[in-house]
């Protein structure tokens, strides 16, 4: 049986005080133990965030890091710093770092060689804008994507490998994809990496769907048979709605 997971992305979200209080609503919930339940905060409140959830069930993530080991990269934050800070899970290839912030699919591979080198586990994201699924390039567009950052990866490292696959037009618009348009995605996803190792690690990768999941759309879309959980913006802000979101399978 594969992991199922919930991941609340607060991006730019969450200063020291809302943190705390998100932090102090979120852990009066009972987790259902077959959950993985994380959150990623801004790299300024990993510290907090590692500390005020030492003795409970969910992890932390950061979302994103820098693939040189140190050295003269202003503003970027290395693997080893987030692991000197108790993170052991990093979020790559967000398609706001896609689109804002010029991340390409050579960069990215770079950055997921570096996590898994590092011992980190990774949430990979991708996804297509809405011209390509309009053009009907939506799985062209996926299987370039996770072929130039994933599929150089010796079989055994996708033991750190979490799919995330977060359709961009889906993104803070309140557009969701259907469940079937999920599901038929998540297969397509899981059959490449059939294709390019097989079966078996195959029907192991969890692959989540990010993009305007809500407490009402998520147990359609969980229910999906190759969907194994949710990479959550908006929601995940607000500690009530991310449980009932974790609480929808
Ligand atoms: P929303 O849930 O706000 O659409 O964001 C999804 C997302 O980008 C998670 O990484």
């Amino acid at each position: 049986m594969r992991k199922q997971i919930v991941a609340g992305n607060w991006k730019m979200n969450n200063n020291t005080l809302e943190t705390e209080a998100l932090i102090e609503r979120l852990i009066q919930h009972t987790l259902p133990e077959e959950v993985q339940v994380m959150v990623a905060p801004a790299f300024t409140q990993l510290s907090q965030t590692v500390n005020l959830l030492k003795q409970q069930p969910i992890m932390v993530a950061a979302q994103n890091m820098n693939a040189a080991d140190s050295g003269a990269h202003t503003g970027e934050i290395s693997a080893s710093m987030l692991k000197g800070v108790g993170v052991h899970t990093v979020i790559l290839g967000h398609s706001e770092r896609r689109s804002l912030y010029g991340e390409t699919d050579r960069l990215l591979q770079a950055k997921v060689s570096k996590a898994i080198a590092e011992e980190l586990d990774v949430i990979f994201c991708f996804g297509e804008e809405l011209h390509h699924r309009k053009e009907n390039k939506h799985f062209d567009l996926v299987k370039e994507q996770l072929s130039s950052a994933l599929f150089n990866l010796p079989k055994a490292t996708w033991i750190q490998i979490v799919l995330a696959y977060e359709p961009v037009w889906a993104i803070g618009t309140g557009e969701t994809a259907s469940p079937e348009q999920a599901q038929e995605m998540h297969a397509f996803i899981r059959q490449l990496i059939e294709d390019q190792y097989d079966a078996n690690l195959a029907n192991q990768v969890a692959i989540l769907y990010g993009g305007s999941v809500k407490p009402s759309n998520a147990k359609e879309i969980f229910s999906m048979q190759d969907v194994d959980g949710g990479l959550i913006g908006g929601a995940s802000l607000n500690a009530e709605d991310f449980m009932a979101i974790v609480n929808a399978f």
